[in-house]
């Protein structure tokens, strides 16, 4: 029996930490980085995070292409053979980083601190009345499991928790709702909503004018998913009219924003360049070490991308 051969084809620098979880957790496995001397007619599985269209014609053996990315929306499947899964990146590391920036974002909208920095800009020294947590309701969209992960922690703060899915899911103490029907009734409810959905066509423009002004008179905004789901201009209308208080905006369409956007200049808009989470690669390099002993025992794999889906 060969052994099955790993090709890693991402960041380099990274690249060096899964050779060295590789080698210490295992060692049966022989892992290569691309570029190198790798026998690419006995790859089995490739880590990437493009689909390297001339890279996966070298591949006849390949039986899983696992992104290093949670999201998939970049990828061109039609590269990827279709007989080969392709894994999304579901690992600590990620999961850590979602929670870590979604409630750093909602505890910034819920103590009002834009405000308090524009106020510090203007030096007016001027208390406002906090809101107890649980008079905030938070909105989650996307109930995934970093949209579950990120539910429990902020359950934690006290807040009047809801979540909406495509899908319909059930969260002890968190008001569900789902399907085309269930967004506007469940944004009305949203003084801070935080996108996680993924980047496919139903998703596109999802958070539209319409649905902005759904939102209650004073909401805020967080989008840790995709920027393709958050129509920006309507964003930007909503508030300039006063309906919405701030937006928080990991993630932009396109990615990088060109310097001319107004997004940046936006008093009201807080915005990091897509860093809520990186995958890490010590952890992601164990979680594909158990995924490919789950595969090599015919077991299915989490994570694994429904193509016609797109997530
Ligand atoms: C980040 O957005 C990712 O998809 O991993």
């Amino acid at each position: 029996v060969p052994v099955p051969g790993v090709l890693y084809h991402a960041d380099p620098v990274r690249g060096a930490v899964w050779r060295e979880v590789f080698a210490r957790r295992a060692p049966q496995l022989r892992f290569d980085l691309w570029p190198g001397d790798a026998p690419l007619e006995e790859v089995r599985y490739l880590v990437a995070w493009q689909a390297d269209r001339s890279l996966l014609a070298q591949l006849p053996a390949l039986e899983l292409f696992f992104c290093t990315g949670a999201g998939v929306d970049h990828l061109d499947f039609a590269a990827i053979p279709s007989q080969v899964p392709v894994i999304r990146m579901i690992e600590p590391g990620i999961v850590e980083g979602v929670v870590e920036y979604a409630t750093l974002a909602v505890l910034a909208a819920h103590r009002q601190w834009p405000l308090y920095l524009e106020q510090q800009r203007r030096t007016q020294w001027q208390p406002h009345v906090p809101l107890a947590a649980g008079q905030r309701r938070v909105g989650v969209l996307g109930l995934g499991l970093l949209g579950r992960a990120v539910l429990e922690r902020l359950a934690g703060f006290g807040f009047a928790l809801r979540g909406w899915n495509r899908s319909a899911r059930k969260i002890a103490g968190v008001e569900c709702f789902s399907g085309a029907a269930g967004l506007l009734p469940c944004l009305a409810g949203c003084d801070i909503v935080v996108n996680l959905l993924p980047g496919t066509a139903a998703t596109h423009k999802l958070l539209d004018a319409e649905r902005l002004a759904a939102l209650p008179r004073g909401a805020h905004v967080v989008n840790l998913g995709r920027g393709s789901s958050l129509d920006a201009r309507a964003l930007c209308a909503a508030l300039d009219a006063g309906h919405l208080a701030g937006a928080v905006l990991d993630v932009t369409d396109p990615e990088p924003l060109p310097p001319d956007d107004p997004l940046w200049q936006h008093p009201r808009v807080m915005l990091t360049p897509h860093i809520a989470a990186m995958t890490r690669p010590d952890t992601a390099a164990a979680v594909v070490i158990d995924a490919i002993a789950q595969h090599r025992r015919g077991e299915p794999l989490r994570g694994t991308v429904d193509r016609a889906r797109g997530y």
